[in-house]
C-alpha cells in the first residue's frame, strides 16, 4: 500500500525532521550555588567522546573548551574508543592537559578489549599527567576555594574478563563507600561517576554534585515531549538521559556526550553536548 502525502505535508515533515539531525556542538550552561561567592568557578564537563573527530586535530572541540576559559575540566569516561587506537581522543587530551587542571574517571568503554587495551588507555592519561580518580578523593583549590573531588571507576571494571579482585581493586560500591567516608575539608563535594542510573545510591551519601554521562541523551529526543528514547543501563524512556536532577540535596548533571558519529543509530534532536557549570 502506497501512502501519498500532500506536497505541503511532505515539506512540513522535512522541515520538522531535518533540524533533528544537527550534530554540531551544543553548549549547555548551569549555575549552581556552592557557597563560593564572590568567586565563581567554571567547570567544563565532558564525556562519551568515543574517539570521534571534531575538526582537524580536534580543533573544533579544543577551541570550544578554550572559549569557556574553564578553571577545571572534568572528564566523565568513555572518551576512548573500543579499538586499539584512539587518535582523536589522544589529540584532544594532549590539547587540554597542562592547560587546565583535568581529572578523569573511567567509563565502560575504557575496559573494552581486555586488560592490555585498558592499560594502554590508562598509560595515555598517566603520560599526560591527568589523574584518574579510582575510588579516590582529590582535595583541590581553585581560585582560593577548596573543593573535594571524588571519583569512582565504572562498574564494567568488574566484568569482561578482568580480575579486579586479583588486582586489588575495590568494587564500585566499596569505592563509593570509601570516598564518601573520607574526611573532608569544609568545601563543596563533587562526585565524578560515569553511570547516571546509580543516582539513588549517590543520594544516600553526602555529595553536593554528581557528574555523569553514559546515556548519550537517550539517542533520540522529542523537544518538549520526550527526554530520550533509550539509554544503556536504563532501557527505554530513560529517566536520566541528560540534564539536571535534584534529590535529597544532591544535584546530578548528566551530560549527553560528545560522540557525533552514529554508533548504532543517529542522534535525533539530541546534539553532542559540552556541559559548562558555574559554581557561585
Ligand atoms: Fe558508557
Amino acid at each position: 500500500m502506497k501512502i501519498h502525502l500532500p506536497r505541503w505535508v511532505s515539506i512540513a515533515l522535512l522541515c520538522a525532521l531535518l533540524p533533528g539531525l544537527y550534530n554540531g556542538l551544543k553548549e549547555t550552561h548551569y549555575r549552581l550555588d556552592a557557597g563560593v561567592s564572590p568567586e565563581e568557578i567554571r567547570i567544563v564537563f565532558l564525556s562519551d567522546l568515543h574517539d570521534c573527530a571534531w575538526g582537524e586535530d580536534m580543533d573544533g572541540l579544543l577551541s570550544a573548551v578554550d572559549g569557556q576559559r574553564p578553571d577545571l575540566v572534568l572528564l566523565g569516561g568513555d572518551l576512548f574508543s573500543d579499538g586499539p587506537s584512539s587518535e582523536n581522543t589522544v589529540r584532544f587530551l594532549e590539547g587540554i592537559a597542562g592547560r587546565y587542571p583535568c581529572y578523569y574517571v573511567t567509563g565502560n568503554h575504557e575496559y573494552a578489549g581486555g586488560a592490555e587495551a585498558f592499560a594502554a588507555r590508562m598509560a595515555v592519561l598517566e603520560g599526560l599527567r591527568i589523574p584518574r580518580l579510582s575510588g579516590e578523593m582529590a582535595e583541590i583549590e581553585v581560585k582560593g576555594v577548596r573543593l573535594n573531588l571524588c571519583g569512582v571507576d565504572d562498574p564494567a571494571a568488574w566484568t569482561g574478563g578482568f580480575d579486579p579482585a586479583a588486582a586489588g581493586w575495590a568494587s564500585f560500591e566499596e569505592q563509593l563507600e570509601h570516598v564518601s567516608a573520607l574526611p573532608r575539608n569544609s568545601g563543596y563535594t563533587i562526585l565524578l561517576s560515569h553511570r547516571p542510573e546509580k543516582y539513588d545510591l549517590y543520594c544516600s551519601y553526602d555529595f553536593d554534585l554528581v557528574l555523569a554521562g553514559h546515556a548519550h541523551g537517550g539517542q533520540w529526543a522529542v523537544p518538549g515531549l520526550l527526554n530520550g528514547v533509550y539509554a544503556p543501563g536504563q532501557g527505554y524512556f530513560p529517566k536520566y538521559a541528560g540534564g539536571r536532577f535534584e534529590k535529597d540535596g544532591t544535584v546530578m548533571i548528566v551530560g549527553r556526550g560528545l560522540a557525533r558519529a552514529a554508533r548504532h543509530v543517529p542522534r535525533f534532536y539530541n546534539p553532542p553536548e559540552m556541559v559548562v557549570i558555574d559554581l557561585y
